[in-house]
């Protein structure tokens, strides 16, 4: 090539949550029998959506209206009925003029990061959602920045680690929290969120929060939004579809932009990420069109809470099963639908192994896991191939940790209780096998 083709960021851009779909795929074509637990798509792990949202959304198909462009920032109604919910919350407070709609949170993440200036950074936590340290490591040509959340400490901030690394960087202009938080399953405690303004203020950054599962959460617990914590700091709120309804195939979020007035800057940025999407025209338009009508029913919220207590319920089977395992750090989850599980330090070693009776498959993992891979990489190739139980190692998420995220979400008791059992079976197995 004439000149240098491919940005440095692009060596940033990864997604083991895919990439191990495709080890498995290749394994299942050899006659392996795959339980998926790397993704989470309700849909694909049995979830069945009640016939009243397909009414919904099938009366929407049926009117030509549906299939012309909308709005570049998105249906003005269904952004005012988005405000006016966020405006009931008590805290910051917005118009439709604050919300863009975007093709799924995925898109969203992409463009945030893009037209921060290369050189001004956003620390995330770790274990990150690689979606947004990707993509900001990407936009920054580096690294992510990020800060600890603690194993340790069900999986909370370490906040004096967070206000270290603000305070004596001065490249950091926002702070991300994915909350409820993937890949851990951990909600932000409101006390633990106030902290976490407050730095914002002192050193004048802005907040991102990713809250994609904010009203997925269970066991007694619940999140607290951005928009009820942030008083006068500007911050960007992140929200879809995908999980919650859950339609991910919509491909359908948007963000909402808290305190615009309060800084010039900011103001301008929010700008750049709605000016974005109009030189792409507009996002999915039905998705759009069926949020006021499905999250405006009546029926809606009955339905989330049966979904969230069914998802709190398989938490704490998988607790029951793996809580105990000696090798293990867990933290019994409260929000979202992941669980990431932690080997103690020292467990894993190079050279273990799971039997694998099939040879072509054994063959196969043997060649994926020579050389110098992560330890807990080298587990999940290991638990694919006896096991046939897709999981994702969480040295794949931004962290120095070695372990694995699990999904809770099959809805068939007897094969989550058999896919956890196996899963125990198989760390134990590995372990002795060293
Ligand atoms: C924290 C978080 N944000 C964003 C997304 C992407 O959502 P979408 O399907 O809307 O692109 C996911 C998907 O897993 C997620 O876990």
């Amino acid at each position: 090539m004439r000149q240098k083709l491919l940005s440095e960021g692009a060596s940033e851009l990864s997604y083991e949550i895919r990439e191990i779909a495709k080890k498995a795929n290749k394994l299942a074509s050899l006659g392996l029998n795959i339980t998926w637990e790397n993704i989470g798509d309700p849909i694909q792990k049995h979830h069945r959506m009640p016939a009243w949202i397909k009414e919904i959304i099938a009366r929407l198909v049926a009117e030509d209206d549906t299939y012309s462009y909308c709005p570049s920032k998105g249906i003005l109604q269904t952004r005012e009925f988005l405000a006016a919910r966020t405006n009931a919350l008590g805290g910051a407070q917005i118009t439709a003029e604050d919300i863009c709609f975007f093709n799924g949170l995925g898109d969203a993440i992409a463009k945030v990061y893009q037209y921060i200036l290369p050189t001004s950074r956003v620390i995330g936590p770790s274990p990150a959602y690689s979606t947004h340290s990707s993509a900001e490591g990407a936009h920054a040509n580096h690294n992510p920045l990020t800060y600890v959340l603690d194993p340790g400490n069900k999986w909370y901030p370490d906040l004096d680690d967070l206000y270290q690394k603000v305070k004596y960087n001065p490249s950091i202009i926002g702070i991300l929290i994915i909350n409820p938080d993937n890949p851990t399953g951990m909600v932000y405690p409101l006390e633990v969120l106030k902290r976490i303004v407050s730095i914002a203020r002192e050193f004048g950054l802005f907040l991102i929060a990713d809250e994609i599962y904010v009203n997925i959460t269970y066991n007694g617990v619940r999140a607290y939004s951005l928009a009820e914590v942030i008083e006068d700091v500007p911050g960007i709120s992140m929200k879809g579809i995908s999980k919650e309804l859950p339609w991910p195939g919509s491909r359908c979020g948007w963000m909402e932009y808290y305190n615009r007035d309060k800084d010039e800057d900011f103001n301008r940025f929010c700008e750049a990420l709605d000016n974005a999407k109009m030189i792409e025209v507009c996002s999915t338009k039905l998705p759009q069109l069926a949020i006021p009508e499905i999250l405006g029913d009546s029926r809606y919220q009955a339905y989330r809470t049966d979904i969230n207590a069914r998802i709190g319920k398989r938490s704490r089977i998988v607790s029951e099963i793996l809580g105990g395992v000696p090798q293990l750090t867990f933290n019994e989850t409260n929000g979202a639908f992941y669980n990431t599980i932690i080997f103690r330090d020292g467990v894993l070693k190079a050279g273990q192994t799971l039997k694998i009776t099939n040879k072509e498959i054994r063959t196969l993992v043997e060649k994926w896991t020579e050389g110098d891979i992560p330890l807990d990489k080298r587990f999940v190739y290991y638990l694919l191939g006896a096991k046939g139980i897709c999981v994702v190692p969480i040295s794949s998420f931004c962290s120095d940790l070695s372990g694995f995220r699990v999904t809770l979400l099959e809805e068939d008791e007897k094969i989550l209780r058999e896919t956890f059992t196996a899963i125990r079976d198989g760390v134990t197995e590995y372990v002795r096998g060293g």
